[in-house]
């Protein structure tokens, strides 16, 4: 081939493309020249305002915006009334707000929110506390209450239509001392001044919950749930238990319950406190992921029995708050069961309530009739110093039987674990309650204690990690005793095991 004839080819080439690049550059054209014609048309739809334009070369680095012809309004309140029924009361967010260039040269910024990062209220329960009483429990956004004044009415709606609705400020209780995280547990003491509900055909309390401002300062958002629906029934039913004598002599309410748990623990626990508390009594156990296939085996024949009431509680891990929301399921039970009890009492499952042998847990608590709370001081136990004498069949022993070691570390402010008598208490806490009618007293040395295996219930390993002879031995600067106590009572609460629920239990796991 010819240089020419290359050349001329090459060319043909170029001008095709000049061919279709000429038709590009028109198109191009003919759009800017329309785009520079919208900059001064104003169309009714999309236009530069000259405030943004103003705002544009006053800050270069602010983006150009498009400004709709909807109006911005910033006081579209959100709807002040959120049934039930209807998702979480997210606050409509306003149609975007834009940065906009004063008069007087100055630019004022927007800000925009979406969504909501909490909710302002979680029911989980309410219960009637006398005719003319409630208890309301829930979880609430923590900085809402922290930093800002959020307030409660309650109202009594009867079914009877003539009854005009009743309503009063609910008194809320934070119990849970500040250790709430997202959300903090809240208790709304709702009293009316006159009875409700009575010889009506039954109704509902109310709760209107307002944020006053807390949150975003523009909205004083109410959001109205339904804590309670009664009927009837339910109110003849609340007088029959009211007015009774409580069922139970000795209730307990534990903790949420959390973690790879070991059944072994867990049957010797309730074997013990079953024993303890006696025949007039009742153990609510609240599973927030601890009660495992395992764990469950070690219950069933006691709740069988009649013993033990098991709650599932792990949907409230959906609400971040302190250590599984402990301080919300101790509420809840307290007004669930509250006139069912004529002692309640509050402590872990690697802690065991002790009587000196002289008396009873009924001789004790009768002794401190007259205090609405008493509190129990601590015998922190270890968890890993066994004696000599068990090398070889410490495994077949149970756990209060082999750690024997105390610590005995004086100077040390422990934690006290405590009973109330729950018709006088209002709220509750883990260690103790705050909001009481009547005396608390923490004189009980002497005539009660709790021994506190601390670090053994979600172990599955053998606990006895070294064998002493010696009654007395420091380890890691912590001196330690032996203290036979619990050991003790092995043998008897073993046989009582076994005739209360036979040999079922008997090949337990760790
Ligand atoms: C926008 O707001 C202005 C002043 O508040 C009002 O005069 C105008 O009618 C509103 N326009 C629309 C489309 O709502
Ligand atoms: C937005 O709120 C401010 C202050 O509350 C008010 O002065 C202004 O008029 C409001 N704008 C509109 C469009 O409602
Ligand atoms: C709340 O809702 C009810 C029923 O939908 C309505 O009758 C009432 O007026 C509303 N209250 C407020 C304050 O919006
Ligand atoms: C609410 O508080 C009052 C007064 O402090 C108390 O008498 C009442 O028992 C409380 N109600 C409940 C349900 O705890
Ligand atoms: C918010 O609304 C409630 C109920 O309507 C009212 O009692 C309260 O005073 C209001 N708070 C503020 C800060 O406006
Ligand atoms: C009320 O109590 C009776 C008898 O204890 C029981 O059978 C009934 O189911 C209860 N009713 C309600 C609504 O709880
Ligand atoms: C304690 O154990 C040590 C070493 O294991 C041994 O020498 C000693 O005899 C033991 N004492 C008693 C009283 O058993």
């Amino acid at each position: 081939m010819s240089k020419e004839k290359e050349r001329r080819m090459f060319v043909g080439v170029v001008w095709n493309c000049a061919a279709e690049l000429k038709l590009l550059l028109t198109a191009l054209l003919f759009l800017c020249s329309l785009i520079t014609l919208l900059h001064f048309i104003p169309s009714r739809l999309i236009t530069f305002s000259p405030v943004d334009l103003g705002s544009c070369i006053s800050t270069p680095t602010a983006p150009l915006h498009f400004v709709s012809h909807l109006n911005a309004t910033n006081s579209s309140t959100p709807s002040a009334n959120t049934s039930t029924t209807t998702p979480p009361p997210a606050p409509e967010p306003p149609s975007l707000e834009k940065d906009r260039l004063l008069l007087n040269g100055v630019v004022k910024r927007a800000f925009n929110p979406f969504g909501s990062a909490a909710y302002n209220f979680i029911l989980m329960s309410a219960y009637r506390g006398g005719y003319n009483t409630f208890a309301v429990m829930g979880l609430g956004s923590k900085p809402l209450h922290v930093y800002g004044k959020p307030s409660y009415r309650c109202e009594w709606v009867s079914s009877d239509k003539q009854k005009n609705p009743i309503s009063v400020v609910g008194h809320k209780i934070l119990p849970d001392w500040g250790y709430g995280r997202v959300y903090t547990v809240i208790v709304i003491n709702c009293t009316f001044p006159v009875p409700v509900g009575n010889g009506e055909n039954g109704g509902k309390l109310l709760v209107h919950a307002t944020t006053n401002g807390g949150g975003d300062t523009n909205f004083n958002t109410t959001d109205t749930f339904e804590a309670l629906s009664e009927t009837g029934q339910d109110f003849v039913n609340f007088t029959s238990v009211y007015e009774a004598p409580p069922k139970y002599d000795f209730f307990y309410c534990g903790s949420s319950l959390y973690g790879n748990l070991s059944p072994q623990r867990v049957r010797e626990w309730l074997a013990f406190h079953v024993r303890l508390f006696g025949e007039k009594s009742h153990f609510v156990i609240h599973d927030a992921g601890g009660v495992h296939e395992g764990v469950m085996e070690v219950l069933k024949p006691w709740m069988e029995k009649g013993y033990v009431t098991l709650q599932d509680i792990r949907d409230q891990e959906r609400f971040d708050g302190y250590y599984h929301n402990q301080f919300l399921i101790v509420n809840d039970c307290l007004h669930r069961y509250k006139f069912q009890a004529k002692w309640m009492f509050f402590f872990d499952v690697d802690e065991y309530i002790y009587v000196p042998k002289k008396s009873t847990i009924k001789s004790v608590v009768n002794s401190l009739s007259d205090y609405t709370q008493f509190t129990i001081e601590q015998m922190p136990m270890s968890n890993k110093l066994c004696l000599e004498e068990d090398r070889g069949k410490s495994y077949r022993k149970w756990g209060f039987e082999k750690l024997v070691y105390k610590d005995v570390k004086t100077g040390i402010r422990r934690d006290r674990k405590y009973a109330v008598q729950p018709r006088n208490v209002i709220a509750n806490g883990v260690h103790m309650s705050q909001n009481t009618v009547g005396k608390t007293t923490h004189k009980t040395e002497g005539r009660i204690k709790y021994f506190h295996y601390h670090g053994t219930i979600a172990e599955h390993r053998e606990p006895c990690r070294q064998l002493v002879n010696t009654t007395a031995i420091t380890v890691d600067g912590i001196p330690y005793n032996v203290d036979t106590t619990m050991r003790d009572v092995a043998a008897t609460v073993k046989r009582f095991e076994l005739k209360m629920i036979g040999t079922t239990l008997q090949r337990t796991r760790q």
